[in-house]
């Protein structure tokens, strides 16, 4: 079961947890993170991977993570990705809230997916190295174009919601409920 190895080689790189149920706090009013292919009932097992999006190690295991999410599909067993997004990646909270914006911009099509998988075959055009000379105005620039790029969504409305209030407050959610968690890291050279 290549598979499987590699799911065991996954839960070292990550602060990853295999829950019977889906993990709950008690604040927000529906639960965090996003879902793959969401399933139209219970999963018997749910995969939860704390992902921070300029972390090459997390970068380095999503395929994988992705791999698994489809080939256990049927078995319904679901993937859920927590965007947990370290304080020493300075971009990795805009992309976060990038992932919100435009989950909500084309829903039920696993646009934080894509949307992940496109910062991670990019990540050394936006990690923090990167970008270390650009102003925030000039990330947010960047990441205006690649959203675009995959969704279609125009720059001006991109920028418009990224000041949501709204969508600042799920990428800040995700973060605190990896905490409550006990997740500090995404992978072991973070
Ligand atoms: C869903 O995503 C695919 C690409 O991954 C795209 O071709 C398709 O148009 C999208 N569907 C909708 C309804 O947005």
């Amino acid at each position: 079961m290549g598979l499987l190895k590699n799911m065991l080689v996954v839960a070292t790189m990550l602060a990853l947890s295999v829950d019977r149920s889906a993990g709950q706090i008690s604040i927000p009013s529906r639960s965090v993170g996003f879902v793959y292919d969401q399933l139209p009932e219970v999963p018997n097992v749910e995969i939860a991977a704390y992902l921070d999006a300029t972390c090459g190690d997390s970068a380095a295991v999503y395929p994988t993570l992705l791999q698994i999410a489809e080939f256990y599909h049927n078995d319904r067993v679901q993937f859920r990705m927590h965007l947990h997004n370290l304080p020493y990646h300075a971009n990795s909270h805009p992309i976060a809230k990038a992932a919100h914006v435009l989950e909500d911009f084309a829903p039920n099509n696993n646009t934080a997916f894509k949307w992940i998988s496109l910062i991670f075959n990019n990540i050394y055009s936006i990690n923090s190295q990167a970008t270390a000379d650009m102003t925030s105005r000039q990330v947010l620039d960047r990441l205006g174009t690649m959203a675009n790029q995959l969704t279609g969504i125009e720059d001006s409305d991109f920028k418009t919601k990224m000041r949501y209030s709204r969508f600042e407050w799920l990428a800040r959610m995700d973060f605190k409920y990896g905490c409550t968690r006990g997740v500090h890291r995404c992978g072991y050279k973070c």
